[in-house]
């Protein structure tokens, strides 16, 4: 599909078919994926997919009481969200029905293959994720391109010790998040809600819109 196409499109999906994503259809899209940038070319990122029934299970019992926590904290307005609330409802029910999905992806990252340059700044750092993130989207748009629909989630990462247990995942590898995939039940969102570019880009300046 065409790409601009695919870019607004690709939208968090939280309703999935049961019919299975097929071996082929997740090589191609974990090929190209691959071609995502990252610190140096060093390739942090690795997978590990879940189709085994008991596995989900473990991951969405892990997953479910994060999830409750935080849905309680956007209910009582602990947790500030932009979703609508709709879209918050949605959420609860894929975390009610997250062992059902036909897999579950998570993106794990050798920590050895981050070169975060924002560690002594008195603030969250972030740039390590700069190495992971794009191979993580550029999946996601892989997938969509072949009808396949996504969930990226990264609550369970407060889980993390749990969750290398249950995969095996060695100790120099951190997870960086979950997806969900599947192909849609409802299909895929025309429009996604995002800030217009009027908003969000400036001229020179932090204080000046370039496109006014
Ligand atoms: C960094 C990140 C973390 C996220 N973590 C979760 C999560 O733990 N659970 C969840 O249900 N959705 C999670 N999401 C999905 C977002 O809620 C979703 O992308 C957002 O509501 C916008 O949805 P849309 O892309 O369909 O418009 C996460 C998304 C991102 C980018």
């Amino acid at each position: 599909m065409e790409l601009t196409e695919a870019m607004r499109t690709t939208g968090t999906c939280r309703y999935f078919r049961s019919d299975p994503v097929p071996d082929e259809v997740l090589h191609a899209a974990f090929d190209a994926a691959r071609f995502g940038p990252q610190g140096g070319n060093r390739q942090p990122v690795r997978w590990v997919v879940v189709r085994d029934v008991a596995t989900k299970q473990a991951l969405a019992d892990l997953y479910l009481p994060l999830w409750k926590a935080y849905f309680d904290g956007i209910a009582s307005g602990d947790v500030n969200v932009g979703a609508l609330p709709k879209s918050v409802t949605d959420a609860d029910t894929f975390a009610e029905n997250l062992a059902t999905v036909p897999a579950i992806i998570v993106a794990c990252a050798e920590m050895s293959g981050l070169h975060p340059t924002d560690t002594e700044l008195g603030r969250l750092s972030v740039v390590g994720g700069g190495s992971i993130y794009p191979t993580v989207q550029n999946l996601c748009l892989a997938l969509r391109d072949q009808g396949v629909a996504s969930a990226f989630t990264t609550l369970l990462c407060i889980a993390e010790p749990a969750v290398k247990k249950l995969l095996n995942i060695p100790d120099e590898f951190i997870t960086a998040g979950h997806l969900a995939i599947g192909y849609p039940e409802k299909g895929f969102p025309a429009k996604l809600t995002r800030s217009p570019v009027e908003e969000i880009v400036f001229a020179e300046s932090f204080d000046r819109p370039y496109f006014s």
